[in-house]
């Protein structure tokens, strides 16, 4: 009981470091990125600024900039926690967001065809973890189901939003590490074959782990079963604060992120073939380089990776925060290139209509950028 309490304890305080010291240092980079329906949603984690852009009449192909203004979706109640939300729903429309504190959980969703908040949604189930604020979400778009890494003894808490329940793992890894762990920064992806590989990041609490680049931990989602994969090619450095997208084609692309000395891991774009077996790292040509980003967002839309926001990490210290989104071409396997393709800023964006927003579903129609 004591050690519980301990536990507790201590996840509290490193709570309190990644929503209050983590993220306001890294202003720009607290951003959630969702591709639905041509729109970029880009959802901040700790500032009221949440917006979309919408791609439709964009060619990605050529080098036009999208210059137009950045638009704000309906203003998000105030109780809504909107760290680390998810995509799902009937049509894959909605962005679910998970507040829960120590006895009460909701689920509160964002309807991004009718631009509507549902706040206090009624579900069934409980996930058997209570901190369930903090982990990166997959999601499976013909099922509904989203699923999230808690820790070691834990294993994968799963939400189906089309049914609003909640689903537990039987499995969980603990036979293939040392001791317990909780509070993963590990980044996850869902390969088209229901497997779940977590691409670097670590375990931060009680006992530190880092998830290792050449022994890609890997959760089967059909058999609830889980194994370590080895790797084959060059295996890049180790890093956390990185983003992971996959291409149709089964590549899993890394890009950014910083190492265990806190220094701009490299290489900077490195990509891992899962259409092989073993899977196989290699390192492209990076093409008019962006430079090196921490807590940054990025998204596949087509053969591009749209990546956004968070810090660029120069070796002498003088960081920067980056306002840009930025698109990489991965068309071509030996050479992938960067442009620009919005530099609107932040800044003006408009600020929110004023609308009522109330919770279970008596919502306005609040419509957009007013
Ligand atoms: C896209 O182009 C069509 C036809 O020109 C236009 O009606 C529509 O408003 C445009 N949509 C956006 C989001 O720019
Ligand atoms: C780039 O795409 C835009 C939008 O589709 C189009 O208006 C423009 O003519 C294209 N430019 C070039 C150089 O192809
Ligand atoms: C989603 O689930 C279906 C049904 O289990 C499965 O066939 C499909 O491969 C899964 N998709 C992904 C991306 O894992
Ligand atoms: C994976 O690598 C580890 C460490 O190098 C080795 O002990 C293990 O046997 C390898 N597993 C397989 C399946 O090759
Ligand atoms: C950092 O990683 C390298 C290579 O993976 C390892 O040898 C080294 O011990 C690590 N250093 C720290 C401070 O964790
Ligand atoms: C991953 O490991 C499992 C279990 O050892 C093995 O059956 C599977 O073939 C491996 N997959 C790859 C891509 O290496
Ligand atoms: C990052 O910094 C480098 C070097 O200072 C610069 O060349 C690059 O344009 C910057 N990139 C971004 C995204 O700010
Ligand atoms: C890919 O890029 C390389 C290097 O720039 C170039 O030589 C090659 O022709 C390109 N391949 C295709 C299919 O465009
Ligand atoms: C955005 O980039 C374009 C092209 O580099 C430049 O002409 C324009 O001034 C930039 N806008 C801002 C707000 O920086
Ligand atoms: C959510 O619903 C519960 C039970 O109906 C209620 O007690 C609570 O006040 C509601 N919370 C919000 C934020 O509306």
């Amino acid at each position: 009981m004591v050690h519980l309490l301990h536990t507790f304890f201590r996840a509290f305080i490193i709570l309190y470091y990644i929503i209050f010291v983590d993220c306001q240092k890294f202003l720009a980079g607290a951003y959630n990125v969702f591709y639905i329906e041509n729109k970029l949603y880009y959802i901040a984690i700790n500032v009221n600024k949440h917006f979309y852009i919408d791609l439709k009449n964009v060619s990605l192909e050529n080098e036009t900039i999208y210059s137009s203004q950045w638009l704000n979706i309906a203003k998000p109640p105030s109780y809504i926690k909107m760290s680390h939300p998810f995509i799902g729903g009937n049509s894959n429309k909605k962005l679910f967001f998970i507040d829960q504190s120590l006895d009460v959980l909701y689920v509160d969703t964002f309807n991004t065809k009718l631009n509507k908040w549902e706040a206090n949604n009624s579900y069934n189930g409980l996930p058997n973890t209570k901190f369930l604020l903090f982990d990166s979400w997959v999601f499976n778009e013909t099922t509904g189901i989203s699923y999230s890494f808690q820790g070691l003894n834990i294993g994968v808490v799963m939400f189906d939003t089309i049914n609003f329940a909640w689903i537990n793992s039987i499995s969980n890894p603990q036979n293939l590490f040392p001791r317990s762990s909780f509070l993963s920064k590990c980044i996850p992806v869902l390969l088209s074959n229901c497997q779940i590989l977590y691409i670097g990041g670590e375990f931060s609490n009680i006992h530190k782990y880092q998830i290792l680049m050449d022994r890609i931990l890997t959760y089967d989602s059909i058999k609830d079963s889980w194994q370590f994969n080895n790797t084959t090619g060059k295996t890049p450095e180790w890093r956390k604060y990185h983003t992971v997208v996959l291409t149709s084609d089964g590549r899993i692309i890394v890009y950014g992120g910083q190492n265990n000395l806190s220094m701009p891991a490299t290489p900077s774009l490195t990509v891992l073939d899962t259409s092989k077996i073993p899977f196989e790292w290699s390192t492209p040509t990076e093409e008019n380089s962006i430079g090196r980003l921490i807590h940054h967002t990025s998204v596949m839309v087509k053969n591009y990776m749209i990546t956004a926001f968070g810090t660029n990490v120069s070796e002498k210290g003088d960081d920067l925060d980056n306002y840009n989104i930025y698109k990489l071409d991965t068309s071509n396997l030996s050479n992938y290139k960067w442009s620009l393709l919005s530099n609107y800023t932040l800044q003006s964006i408009s600020p929110f209509p004023n609308t009522t927003i109330k919770p279970n579903s008596e919502v306005n129609n609040a419509s957009f950028n007013e």
